[in-house]
């Protein structure tokens, strides 16, 4: 199946520079109260790696969001499937998402997360696409900056294909 898609950011490439945001967070957080909130679906991937790089106490919760809208266009209007778990509240909490598009998404659930208290809130993102910024968000730590090209991979997904490639990478046309 991967044979139609072309390796953008490689796996070893991915690896490092995935070691080098769990150092970064790993100095950031020390002696702090870290809960990664993994954003569904699409950080899976990223997260279960990035919180094997985490050499701190901390605990994972889980965000299942949906954005309205078909194929590869984000509306920024977001569902949530489901919900967190545990309370934040006091807690320093980690957004780890796959990619910034359009920034909405993150802006959305920003609003969300503060409503629940929590002592801090940042944003990991592995990818950014700064052309199509509608939204200026922060992003606390950020894997690589891309052009504006659609990517698969490493968890995210073109109509729900492709998350299991462990490079990011582009569909190419006709596929
Ligand atoms: P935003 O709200 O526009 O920032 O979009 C964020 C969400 O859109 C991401 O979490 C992804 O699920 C999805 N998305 C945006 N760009 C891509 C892409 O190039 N490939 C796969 N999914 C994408
Ligand atoms: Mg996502």
């Amino acid at each position: 199946m991967a044979t139609n898609v072309s390796t953008m950011i490689d796996a070893d490439h991915i690896a490092q520079r995935v070691r080098e945001l769990g150092a970064e967070i790993t100095r950031d957080y020390a002696g702090r109260s870290l809960v990664l909130v993994c954003v569904l679906k699409g950080s899976f991937v990223f997260t279960s790696d990035l919180a094997r790089q985490i050499d701190l106490p901390m605990r994972v919760e889980f965000l299942g969001v949906r954005s309205y809208g078909e194929g590869t266009k984000s509306s920024g209007v977001v569902q949530i499937t489901h919900d967190l778990t545990k309370p934040v509240e006091g807690d320093d909490v980690l957004i780890v998402e796959d990619i910034v598009d359009t920034g909405l998404t993150i802006a959305h659930l920003l609003d969300l997360l503060r409503t629940r208290k929590p002592a801090s809130v940042k944003v990991c993102a592995l990818l950014h696409k700064p052309a199509r910024t509608r939204i200026q968000v922060p992003i606390d730590y950020l894997g690589f900056t891309i052009e504006d090209k659609f990517v698969v991979g490493y968890g995210l997904d073109w109509a729900e294909r492709y998350r299991n490639l462990p490079f990011i990478g582009l569909v190419e046309s006709g596929s």
